[in-house]
């Protein structure tokens, strides 16, 4: 069952698939440029790039999933640390109900955590993921299917504009979650731009609470972005494979090799993609040959690791108040919750 709801002047579809599911779609030709595009345009750049985004297709999600349990891997194994410390640490700072909002599908762990606290403190709770990719609607039925009080509403958009549908929606407060340093990902002038966009379509009333990654050692870092196992490296090397099967391309992938660096000036582990020879390659959809010399990096990913001076900064400069942090014991990771300034 369809029905197409306005909400702030765009129009989303709203699927029903159950009582307590549902899932809101913004127009196909809403979601911006395709993967042809961006990837075509970003690989046209003296600096060749492919945007983070697209490592998480199937396999690439598969793939992820082991990352978060390799033992090189800190920051997954921490945020779930410091997140068991928020059953009683969150209740304190909610007024009120609360919905759960989350950028991104989430892990089913990390969800799970947030809507037990929820469910020992309110009659019903309603859960809201936003992310672009369908991997979405399967995460959300077997929630849905594990806790009888729980409704999940799913929004298939970008955060800025899924958190904007929401500011549209109801009264109701929100208590949005960013994790797994996903935050890092962007530039540090991105990351601006986000939060101000986020502030903007946030009420008074409602929270957010960020997992960011912190400042440490070089070794740690390195370590965690090049296991043993090359598990990163197949992560990394998926999106080729990604490119040749969606897009027509012949990248091969055993002449490309994983990089990962921590850049000490700009605090941020920097992942490439390393061309291993002198190579063409064709992208049929893209109508495109790319010319690769032997070294050349393409690049991959940011990952910006924070101080909590800069977090402070960022977040006073974009109208928001700090309500609380918390760490793990060594101080590797940190939780930041924040309102809206008054
Ligand atoms: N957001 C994750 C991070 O910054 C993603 C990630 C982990 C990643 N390992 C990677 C991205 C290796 C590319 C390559 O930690």
């Amino acid at each position: 069952m369809s029905q197409k709801s306005i909400q702030n002047e765009l129009e989303y579809t709203k699927h029903v698939v159950s009582e307590r599911l549902c899932y809101y779609e913004p127009p196909k030709n809403k979601l911006q440029k395709t993967f042809v595009e961006e990837l075509s345009s970003s690989l046209n750049q003296k600096q060749k790039s492919i945007h983070p985004k697209f490592f998480y297709d199937k396999k690439g999600s598969e793939l992820f999933e082991e990352i978060c349990k390799l033992p090189e891997y800190y920051l997954t194994r921490t945020e779930i640390n410091i997140l068991t410390q928020l059953y009683e640490k969150l209740p304190p700072h909610l007024n009120g109900d609360f919905r759960l909002v989350e950028l991104g599908s989430g892990s089913a762990k990390k969800t799970r955590i947030f809507i037990s606290i929820l469910e020992r403190l309110q009659k019903h709770v309603e859960y809201f993921p936003i992310d672009v990719s369908n991997i979405l609607k399967d995460s959300s039925k077997k929630l849905r299917d594990d806790y009888e009080n729980l409704r999940v509403t799913g929004i298939i958009d970008s955060y800025e504009s899924g958190l904007n549908f929401l500011k549209h929606y109801d009264h109701g407060n929100n208590l949005i979650i960013f994790l797994g340093s996903s935050f890092g990902n962007f530039s540090y002038e991105n990351g601006l731009i986000f939060l101000q966009k986020i502030n903007s379509s946030m009420k008074k009333s409602d929270l957010f609470l960020i997992g960011l990654d912190l400042v440490k050692d070089k070794t740690v870092l390195e370590r965690a972005y090049n296991d043993s196992q090359d598990v990163t490296a197949k992560f990394n090397l998926n999106v080729l494979s990604r490119i040749n099967s969606e897009l027509d391309s012949d990248f091969n992938i055993r002449k490309f090799a994983h990089h990962a660096i921590y850049n000490e000036n700009q605090n941020r582990v920097e992942i490439y993609l390393r061309s291993l020879e002198n190579q063409t390659v064709n992208i049929s959809k893209a109508d495109m040959t790319l010319r690769i010399k032997q070294d050349e990096l393409i690049h991959t990913e940011n990952s910006c690791k924070f101080t909590i001076p800069k977090i402070k900064e960022m977040l006073s400069t974009t109208g928001f108040q700090i309500r609380d942090i918390w760490y793990d014991e060594k101080q590797h990771y940190c939780l930041v919750l924040f309102s809206k300034n008054d």
